[in-house]
């Protein structure tokens, strides 16, 4: 039989578990981040494991009840990122930086929820009682019965739930607060955090409550992060932002019970968040027409449709420097591909230039479909050209130039038509007359089928 090792070390970033201790983790690559954990309990099988096990029922895949409905939250954006509103007996955790917004968004939940007369208990370990109905007065929800504790002490918090009946939501902010007498550790280490965290939805699940768990996201420092519980639990969510931009970012990493591509987006104003059901207004709403560099790519988050400023800006490289590429919200890799093919392809000369590229906003976009609106608004910038203002571009650029279809065309197309583009630049269709649907109303289109049909374009403009 392999030997239990005497000591257990487990990363405060990713949680990964190593019998000795390292300076990096090899798993996330994050320095002094290992911390020593309380070694995990025997395997049953194993020999000096005192207690027999039982024999468990086994059952067939059919014979389900119907599921329990969901709790809806009424705030249609969080909502939508749960897959339709908090499953019963579930456990979700709320990951993001701190003073991002996360007991914002949790306390006007639980309130929308109370005023449903859900009975919602919002459990803090950060604030004081008082501290918490200040907010509530600030959000304009003060009047909302919802119940409130200031605990980090998980024994007490579960043996006032275990008294007390019908509850349907937990909020507990943070888990990093919380903490266990039974656990030899500081509150926010790996093994208080995990502890804790196993406490509370333990009784969750036995008791049937929706629990949410608040998780500071730390860089550095002595906090273990959520990304140690991202197992334990059914749904992972991160809120995401600039803090020096308004709006905020709701997405999905995990959820048993839902699409994890769906995000929902906030505007933090001095009456806390307020949703925003039309982003693309949002993210559109400073973008000055008529400046070479800039470009509409009309993106899909999820399933849903979001219009974005892409903005370009070439320097002269200084001295004798590798230039430059600064990217902000885009793969910087996919950069550098992109600007080969314009060099190789189309013969625009950026290989002597600094090139920086923004999304902006802050939104970062992972999908391949920004290739289009990225490689006009680097052509307009290399010729001083805007692109027009009524345009928008999706579509995937290949190796050779050529630009390839992308999924859910007509869904950008009636987002653009939606917000009073007039021009779409879209990848050609494959087969000449396979099915498109009629375009939207006041929309023309402009299909494409190589990069270098947009620096024609560009010449025949002038
Ligand atoms: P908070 O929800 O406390 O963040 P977290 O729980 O993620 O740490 O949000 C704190 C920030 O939000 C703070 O910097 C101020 C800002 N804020 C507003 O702008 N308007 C508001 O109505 C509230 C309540 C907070
Ligand atoms: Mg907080």
């Amino acid at each position: 039989m392999a030997k239990r090792p005497a000591r257990q070390f487990a990363c405060r970033a990713c949680g990964a578990v190593y019998p000795k201790w390292m300076g990096q983790c090899e798993a996330c690559g994050e320095w002094n981040t290992l911390e020593e954990i309380a070694v995990e309990p025997l395997a049953a099988s194993s020999p000096r494991a005192s207690s027999k096990g039982r024999r468990v029922k086994l059952e067939g895949l059919e014979g389900m009840a119907a599921p329990p409905p969901r709790i809806q939250t009424s705030i249609a954006e969080l909502d939508r990122v749960l897959g339709g509103g908090l499953v019963p007996a579930s456990v979700v955790l709320v990951g993001g930086d701190p003073g991002i917004g996360k007991s914002t968004l949790l306390l006007q939940a639980a309130c929308k929820l109370a005023a449903k007369s859900e009975r919602v208990l919002y459990i803090s370990g950060e604030e004081a009682v008082d501290q918490i109905r200040l907010r509530a007065l600030r959000l304009g929800v003060g009047q909302a019965t919802l119940d409130l504790a200031a605990s980090i002490n998980v024994a007490d918090i579960v043996a006032t739930l275990e008294a007390e009946p019908d509850v349907r939501v937990v909020v507990i902010d943070s888990i990093q607060t919380m903490w266990l007498e039974t656990v030899e550790s500081a509150p926010g280490s790996v093994s208080q955090v995990r502890a804790c965290a196993f406490e509370l939805i333990r009784l969750a699940k036995r008791k049937g409550f929706s629990l949410i768990l608040v998780g500071h996201v730390t860089k550095e420092g002595a906090l273990a992060g959520p990304r140690v519980l991202e197992h334990m639990v059914d749904a992972v969510m991160y809120f995401e932002g600039d803090r020096g931009h308004q709006f905020r970012i709701l997405r999905a990493a995990k959820n048993r019970f839902g699409a994890t591509d769906e995000i929902g987006v906030f505007a933090m104003t001095d009456r806390g968040l307020e949703e925003v059901s039309n982003p693309s207004a949002l993210f559109l709403a400073e973008r000055r027409g008529n400046i070479a560099g800039s470009a509409v790519f009309a993106g899909l988050e999820g399933t849903r449709p979001v219009l974005l400023e892409v903005q370009a800006l070439l320097a002269p490289k200084s001295g004798d420097n590798a230039p430059r590429r600064a990217v902000v919200g885009w793969d910087s890799g996919r950069l550098s591909m992109l600007l080969a093919v314009l060099e190789t392809r189309c013969g625009v000369k950026l290989s002597g230039m600094d090139v920086y590229l923004n999304v902006a906003g802050g939104l970062k976009v992972a999908e391949p479909a920004a290739d289009l609106a990225v490689a006009a608004a680097l052509i307009s910038a290399a010729t001083g050209m805007p692109t027009s203002a009524g345009e928008v571009y999706f579509g995937e650029v290949g190796l050779s130039g050529e630009v390839r279809q992308v999924s859910q065309a007509d869904a950008r197309l009636k987002e653009a038509a939606k917000l009073g583009f007039d021009k779409a630049v879209l990848p050609r269709r494959i087969a000449r007359g396979s099915a498109r649907t009629k375009p939207p109303e006041g929309l023309t289109l402009r299909e494409i089928g190589h990069v270098a049909d947009l620096v024609t374009a560009d010449m025949e403009a002038d």
